[in-house]
């Protein structure tokens, strides 16, 4: 044996004793090592095969999903088995938990309720025998809040967006599963999604979308990214040099790699040059029917065998590095820690808008209506490929709507209906379904307190037409806000929303696609067993008319490509657009109540200089019961700069006690990804730090906030 094949025959032995979970450092090795030892010992026909899929969902994969890669077993590469994931493992593989939606997750504004997240998605991808996980949608859409997937991202904001995002995935790669972040990039509305082509400068690009990945990137170790349908300043994302070579692949350094969209790539030889190493779901150009099989062009010289090994290698790399070729057998999902974190989530996540009084519901109420959105079976769930087939099947499955002409309508099995009257068995808790609006407010009139129910269903494929709750639910919610002056809202939806009822109604709750525990949660969260605590991770604007884009751009498009031009907002996405424009939302981002009151005081400056800052403040739960509180900084840049009013550059969540009071401190480091002092300087293609005085800020939300003091520096 000669030495390569010594270290082959070593670096196999990692896996070949295998079938346990993977422990990263011993059972990986080195995974560059591997990877090489590997690749030394492939075909032309080998490495092909690993660069595109060969499956198309519902057809060709072993274990269902999304897609398949064979592997190569005399090599010891494993098949990969490809699965959607944002929301709990989707494509209707399963059934799996179906958690509440990602968005959700986001306004929990916290971490450590995101590793949890998603570690169970990792876990029951695992449990599956599932390897690759296609659910990091880190996409900001709060640029397009009617985006019909809104509810699998976390959010407008690139700081929280990509934080928590960055949890999921490296939750998911614990757990031995390859994760993905996507779409790359600037795939904010699903309106033809195929054929717009994004127009965005490159400050606007690198301090809005590209940052919310690049956070996600690099604070998570993700291996893979996957390229977007869309084309950006006009050339597809899956073929553009720019965005994939030179940002993530050059500048950030990302040392996974890159699969398209299904059915995202345009061209074999150029796409590959460009920086694209997978092709999903396969094999029109890579695997060989294309404009020239990537085979032919590197026999014929037109393409460099080194592309093509960097292409395999990083695949490999992948594998090795977060043990995806351990453990691969198909075993049991534990469903009842998977209905507990879901519940958690909803719990931690649910945004209390308004509450007049109403809530926290009393237990000493003798009758209760509850009405509408099949509230006495389910709560409803997002569609597309990230739909999730709940355990115990849905409650409910109508044919969804054309477009987006995919999957069913699902309400996930938790009614809240039942958990409402678990809370009060000796109570007179009646539903109506809300299809009369005379009946439902004839039932909200014979009742102490009238709960209604409202749903908004969006998917992968669709944006919303507006904003509104459809189906006449609006004028249900204001017919039973006539009938009783007690009228709580339950909102299940995947974004922002404008609420035309609000001033009538008593109280309102954002659940969110709430999973497949949201009816316990919901009724915990109304009887206040759990205080509501979320934060919104996006803008609620007052009217559609106050979007950047009144009407999205290109519904009447049939032409091959047509320009979604983001020049006039650039970066300024979600808040930092109404800051800019001072135009007051219905919601600012990052509010949300609680059953207690906090008091931000002593706020103060502790340092601060171009290497970031440290700040200070006293917070005091002032209510009568216990809650946590979600301090958030923010931060002004120099006028010369040209910024938005503030960005968001740190948070603290912390639980107070009544009457307790705590000194919350955050630091805010320069260096961290997240470039929180800086600005993209096209002339110098980086970021900067601008000379001049910042102001620090901190609130409980975007538009609450007080001043906590300036610091300079130096031109
Ligand atoms: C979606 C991706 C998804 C893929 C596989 C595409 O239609 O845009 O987000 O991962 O399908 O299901």
């Amino acid at each position: 044996m000669d030495a390569r094949g010594v270290l082959l025959a070593l670096v196999l032995a990692g896996w070949a004793c295998g079938g346990s979970e993977p422990s990263s450092s011993t059972a990986s090795g080195n995974p560059d090592e591997r990877a090489d030892a590997v690749l030394a010992q492939m075909t032309l026909d080998e490495k092909i095969q690993m660069v595109h899929g060969v499956g198309v969902t519902g057809h060709a994969e072993p274990r269902g999903g999304a897609g398949y890669v064979p592997g190569v077993p005399r090599l010891g590469i494993p098949d990969l088995y490809l699965a959607d994931g944002s929301v709990g493992v989707g494509n209707g593989v399963g059934p799996a938990t179906a958690l509440p939606s990602s968005i959700a997750s986001a306004a929990s504004w916290d971490l450590t309720e995101a590793d949890k997240y998603g570690g169970l998605i990792g876990a029951e991808m695992k449990a599956l025998g599932l390897n690759v996980n296609l659910g990091g949608n880190v996409n900001l859409v709060g640029r397009e809040p009617r985006c019909g997937r809104t509810f699998e991202t976390a959010g407008e904001d690139p700081l929280l967006a990509g934080r928590i995002k960055a949890r999921h995935l490296k939750a998911i790669q614990d757990r031995g599963v390859i994760a993905g972040i996507k779409h790359f990039a600037l795939n904010d509305q699903e309106t033809n999604r195929f054929t717009a082509d994004v127009r965005i400068d490159e400050r606007g690009m690198r301090e809005s979308d590209l940052l919310a990945f690049e956070i996600g990137i690099k604070d998570s170790g993700v291996r893979s990214v996957m390229c977007s349908y869309n084309l950006v300043n006009g050339t597809y994302a899956c073929e553009n040099g720019h965005l994939l070579n030179d940002i993530l692949k050059g500048e950030w350094t990302f040392p996974g790699f890159v699969m398209s969209d299904w059915g995202a790539t345009h061209s074999s030889v150029k796409a590959a040059t460009a920086g694209l190493d997978q092709e999903q779901p396969g094999p029109v150009y890579f695997g060989g029917t294309g404009d020239v099989s990537l085979a032919s062009a590197v026999t014929s010289g037109r393409m460099s065998q080194g592309v093509l090994d960097g292409m395999v290698r990083r695949v490999l790399r992948a594998i090795f590095a977060v043990g995806a070729d351990r453990g691969t057998t198909v075993s049991g999902i534990d469903a009842a820690g998977g209905a507990a974190v879901a519940q958690e989530a909803e719990e931690q996540g649910a945004v209390l808008l308004k509450n007049a009084g109403s809530l926290p519901l009393r237990r000493s109420l003798s009758s209760i209506a509850v009405i509408g959105s099949h509230a006495d079976v389910g709560v409803l769930s997002g569609g597309g490929s990230a739909q999730v087939i709940p355990v115990g099947g849905p409650a409910i499955r109508t044919s969804a709507p054309c477009p987006p002409c995919w999957g069913g309508v699902i309400w996930d099995p938790s009614s809240p209906l039942k958990a409402i009257q678990a809370k009060v068995p000796g109570a007179a808790v009646r539903y109506d379904d809300g299809s009369s609006r005379e009946a439902a407010a004839a039932l909200a009139a014979s009742s102490e307190v009238a709960i209604v129910f409202v749903s908004q269903w969006e998917s992968e494929g669709m944006d919303l037409a507006d904003l509104n709750f459809g189906d006449g639910q609006d004028a249900l919610v204001a017919a039973v806000a006539a009938a009783n002056a007690r009228t709580v809202v339950v909102m299940e939806n995947g974004g922002a929303q404008v609420l035309p009822w609000l001033r009538r109604v008593d109280a309102v709750l954002e659940a969110w696609y709430p999973g497949q525990r949201g009816g316990e949660a919901i009724a915990n969260l109304l009887f206040g067993e759990v205080d509501p605590s979320g934060k919104l991770p996006l803008t609620f604007p007052a009217r559609i008319d106050d979007l950047p884009h009144p009407v999205i751009p290109g519904a009447e498009s049939s032409s091959a490509t047509f320009s979604v031009d983001y020049a006039d907002e650039g970066l300024l996405v979600g808040y930092k657009y109404y800051d800019a424009r001072d135009i007051t939302p219905l919601f600012p981002f990052g509010f949300g109540l609680s059953y207690t009151t906090f008091q931000l005081s002593n706020a103060a400056l502790t340092a601060g200089a171009s290497s970031g800052f440290t700040v200070k403040v006293d917070v005091a739960n002032t209510g009568s019961v216990a809650g946590a509180e979600v301090v958030q900084v923010y931060l002004g840049l120099p006028a010369a700069t040209n910024e938005p009013p503030r960005r968001l550059v740190g948070w603290s969540k912390v639980m107070l006690q009544p009457g307790e009071t705590r000194s919350v401190t955050v630091t805010v480091d320069a260096a961290d990804s997240s470039h929180p002092l800086s600005y993209w300087d096209p002339a110098a293609n980086g970021w900067q730090v601008a000379g001049g005085e910042y102001t620090v800020y901190v609130g409980s939300s975007s538009r609450d906030v007080i001043a906590a003091g300036t610091f300079h520096v130096a031109s």
